[in-house]
């Protein structure tokens, strides 16, 4: 056998170019360009996502035909109700999302010149909040929601057909943030996922199929989930801290903490950590968000480790009313700009992904017939 060098899961190796974001590497976080504190500050998801889809921001009468766009792309094709009918009420959701989005691929289909690329961008913008709530109303409240929303952005549509009534400004305003703040962040794996199907010339359903697919592990997407199941088993700060102190011990992932590309913080922290703490003194919590603080000094006292993205947006989720199981879907709803913008990068100066491995298996091994082994 061969030396078995670590390949270390391509850390540090740039594995390609591209104009969309930049994470972490002098820059700051940006979206083509715009700092993510000033978009998360005074932007509102639909233009982030046409930044991100369409390469700048809107003028006042680009956005309002895009939301409208987004409006009539919630809808929900009746192959698509019956497939969602038919998925089981146990399936999780993120597997409910995966499939739906590869359901219309066959039932909207992208031409092979992918000349109508940009209206299944905005269709799956459109569509995932619709999915997933019809999906969750048919199987726990047995009723067939339809998409009619006095809402016009993501968020509040999301926020409106979930509790069956409008959302408050606040809510809408915490979803904004929350999705822009998630709607993109360079080669992260679910978006080089998207670019490597991209890369075979495959079509978009494809190349987001695959994204959902690896956006669900705990190391990826499902870490908000994760990081929500563990600050609910903690019932004050100092229980908290007694207890993750033990997971250390024991060698345990805390999750929601730490980064691959991110040293010393996660730069979208410091905005969601305010988000988390606005909501928890709107709906009068006052265990989570202290628990939550005592989670994050352990990490850094001991490990020096520092919450990321998905640590706070638990409890943001959380004080809305968002069952956690659907925390890392809305990821999705929002990264979907994200993972669109690098196929559409990808497809146009595009190069077939295909790396090599260092192998380190035996070597000339004489065959052994079947009936002598
Ligand atoms: C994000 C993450 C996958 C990055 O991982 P990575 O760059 O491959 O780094 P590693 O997992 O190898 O971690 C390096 C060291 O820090 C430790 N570490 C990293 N994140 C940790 C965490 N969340 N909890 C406890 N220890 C952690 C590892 O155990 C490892 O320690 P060791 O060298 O003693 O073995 C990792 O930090 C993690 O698993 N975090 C939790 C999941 C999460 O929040 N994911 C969302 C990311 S935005």
């Amino acid at each position: 056998m061969k030396d078995t060098k670590k390949t270390g899961g391509l850390a540090g190796i740039v594995a390609g170019r591209s104009a969309i974001c930049t994470v972490g590497t002098g820059h700051g976080l940006n979206y083509r360009g715009y700092d993510i504190y000033d978009l998360a500050q005074n932007a509102t998801f639909e233009e982030v996502a046409y930044l991100l889809t369409k390469g700048e921001l809107p003028k006042p009468k680009e956005l309002a035909q895009y939301k409208q766009e987004l409006i009539l792309a919630r809808s929900l094709p009746e192959a698509l109700k019956t497939v969602l009918k038919t998925l089981p009420k146990n399936s999780n959701p993120m597997d409910i999302m995966r499939t739906a989005c590869s359901t219309l691929g066959c039932l909207e289909q992208e031409t092979s010149d992918f000349s109508n690329q940009a209206e299944i961008i905005t269709r799956l913008l459109g569509i995932f909040p619709s999915i997933l709530l019809y999906w969750h109303h048919y199987h726990i409240n047995g009723k067939e929601i339809d998409t009619n929303s006095t809402q016009d952005s993501i968020g509040g549509y999301f926020l409106e057909k979930l509790h069956g009534k409008a959302p408050n400004e606040l809510w809408i305003k915490a979803m904004h943030v929350s999705l822009i703040l998630y709607a993109e962040h360079e080669f992260n794996a679910s978006t080089f996922a998207a670019r490597i199907a991209a890369s075979t010339l495959s079509d978009i359903y494809s190349a987001i199929t695959a994204a959902i697919g690896v956006l669900r592990g705990p190391l990826h997407g499902g870490a908000n989930e994760a990081a929500m199941e563990l600050i609910s088993e903690f019932s004050s700060p100092e229980n908290a801290t007694k207890g993750i102190f033990e997971k250390l011990e024991n060698k345990a992932k805390i999750m929601g903490f730490g980064h691959r590309v991110y040293v010393s913080n996660d730069p979208r922290n410091i905005v969601i950590k305010e988000w988390s703490r606005k909501l928890a003194d709107d709906c009068k919590n006052t265990t989570i968000f202290p628990i939550s603080e005592a989670i994050e000094k352990v990490m850094w006292d001991e490990k020096k480790l520092f919450p990321n993205l998905d640590f706070y947006s638990a409890s943001t989720y959380h004080f809305m009313g968002i069952p956690t199981a659907y925390f890392t879907p809305i990821f999705i709803m929002s990264r979907t700009a994200g993972w669109a913008a690098h196929v559409v990068e990808q497809r146009g100066d595009n190069k077939l992904i295909r790396p090599n491995s260092e192998y380190i298996g035996p070597d000339n091994r004489a065959y052994v017939a079947l009936n002598e082994r």
